[in-house]
């Protein structure tokens, strides 16, 4: 259970940057030639929304509306006034820039509390050691703690010491940068691993492969059965000298306090708006989504500012221009996708029973909002085929690059694994990890022209696929959970 809860944390949400096992797909389609040129015949229309948005009167408001409301509301992570008052403030916009049947569904969302986090390294030099906890980590004793270290590159060398090296230890893991999907098991494990050989605590690398000093937090796991121990990130440059002085024998002690708890449970909502459908209102919905919560630290322009954004002003310029589709477009910004994915998991229950009839497509950006190429596919294969077809539409945008990542985004996992079909934006985010989860996810890592790109791409599929003859064939299996 913990695998797979974990699985579904962490590493879906980045499939579409780290994937380097993409799917091959051949060019087998087989389309009926009226569908084919039913698709051709709405190159008009993504003509004009792209005209609109990338010149017309939406340009550049994409950036200016994500820049007020960054500088108003900051960092929005969930359990926090910030985010309530967020969502507050989205269905009150949601209304003024008129979507329809705005409203919050609740959820049921984490409440971890940072509290004052202080380190120092104690010998071989004396220095301030700064630190950042991962989501979830229990505090230190109120004095703080004081330990010995040992600091190794991989679960395997800190599984080969003996217990005894390890016993009341802080325990730092330096592990070399692969990519996030595989050096990320480091932080989301590493509290776990350590405590199981003794440690009383564990300092993580920052899972980045860049840094200015930059400290990078992110959502940790413990077992039940393991003695919870508090753990931190560490910058990467505190990290590689830790490891050097630790290779050349140095004693290195380190003193920590974290004031960090669990405050328990509390409510949040998912924010939803719509544009609804001229034939069908509240069946073969297509989604349009980003994730409106954040880390405590920047103010989550980049995750997930930029992907809420282009997301609800697609919908928002689609009503705006009197583009009404046959079928309903939502737009939702999840809440509490950082500690677990918790938004959309309540909305995906509480829809459940009549998801088959309510649902016909995803769509979803959670992977950064740089220079768009395109879009991340996820369905059955009949499905690809049309899909492969309206993203043909997209040259005035540049963004008709296909890819088919392992399972869609994050927040849209929940279905894609069980056959829903749906995309994620493809984008130039060789950079996105650089800022991730750090005090550097700020308006400064997004670009005016590359938001307005995003939200033409996402205004002009969703309208495509909601407004097309058929629903997007899915093969959508229930799994237990
Ligand atoms: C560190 O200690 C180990 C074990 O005593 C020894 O094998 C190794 O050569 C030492 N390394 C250095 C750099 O002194
Ligand atoms: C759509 O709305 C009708 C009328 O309110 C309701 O009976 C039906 O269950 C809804 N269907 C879905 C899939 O939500
Ligand atoms: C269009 O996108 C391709 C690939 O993503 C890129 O190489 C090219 O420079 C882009 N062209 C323009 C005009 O932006
Ligand atoms: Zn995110």
């Amino acid at each position: 259970m913990i695998i797979k809860i974990l699985f579904l944390i962490i590493f879906p949400a980045y499939a579409n940057v780290i994937s380097k096992d993409r799917v091959e797909t051949q060019s087998d389609c087989a389309l009926t030639e009226s569908l084919k040129e039913e698709i051709q015949k709405y190159q008009p229309v993504v003509d004009r929304i792209a005209h609109e948005i990338l010149n017309g009167k939406f340009k550049g408001e994409t950036y200016n509306s994500l820049l007020d409301f960054t500088d108003k509301f900051g960092a929005r992570m969930v359990g926090s006034t910030n985010l309530e008052n967020a969502i507050d403030f989205m269905l009150e916009e949601f209304k003024k820039q008129g979507l329809e049947n705005v409203h919050g569904e609740k959820a049921e969302v984490t409440h971890w509390i940072r509290g004052v986090e202080r380190a120092s390294v104690l010998s071989p030099y004396e220095g301030n050691l700064p630190i950042l906890g991962l989501g979830t980590s229990v505090g230190t004793p109120k004095k703080g703690l004081k330990a010995g270290v040992v600091v190794v590159e991989s679960f395997d060398e800190l599984k080969a010491l003996p217990d005894s090296e390890v016993d009341g230890k802080i325990v730092v893991f330096v592990p070399k940068w692969e990519s996030y999907g595989k050096t990320v098991i480091y932080r989301a494990r590493g509290a776990v691993e350590a405590a199981k050989k003794g440690a009383v605590a564990s300092l993580i690398r920052s899972i980045t492969p860049f840094s200015i000093g930059s400290l990078h937090t992110g959502m940790q796991v413990y077992d039940d059965d393991v003695p919870k121990i508090p753990t931190a990130s560490i910058t990467v440059e505190d990290a590689s000298r830790l490891l050097r002085l630790y290779r050349k024998n140095e004693t290195i002690t380190i003193k920590i306090r974290m004031d960090d708890y669990d405050a328990g449970k509390t409510t949040s909502r998912n924010t939803i708006g719509e544009l609804v459908g001229s034939v069908y209102k509240n069946t073969s919905v297509v989604v349009v989504s980003g994730h409106l919560d954040s880390w405590d630290v920047g103010v989550g322009a980049m995750d997930d500012g930029g992907g809420s954004w282009i997301s609800w002003k697609a919908v928002q310029y689609l009503k705006a221009m009197d583009l009404r589709p046959k079928r309903t477009i939502r737009a939702i910004l999840w809440t509490g996708e950082e500690f677990g994915l918790l938004g959309a998991k309540a909305y995906e229950t509480a829809h459940k029973s009549h998801e088959q009839e309510e649902f016909n497509f995803f769509i979803e950006s959670d992977a950064g909002t740089f220079e768009p190429r395109g879009l991340d596919f996820t369905g059955n294969k009949e499905a690809e085929c049309i899909f492969k077809e309206v993203l043909k539409l997209m040259t005035p945008i540049n963004a008709t690059e296909f890819d088919s990542p392992a399972d869609g985004g994050p927040d849209v996992s929940w279905w894609m694994k069980r056959g829903f079909p749906g995309a994620s934006l493809l984008n130039k985010g060789e950079k996105y990890f650089w800022y991730h989860h750090s005090a550097g996810d700020s308006m400064l890592v997004e670009d005016t022209v590359d938001l307005d790109r995003g939200t033409a791409l996402f205004a002009a599929a969703a309208y495509v696929i909601a407004d097309l003859s058929v629903d997007i064939p899915k093969t959508v299996t229930n799994l237990g959970n």
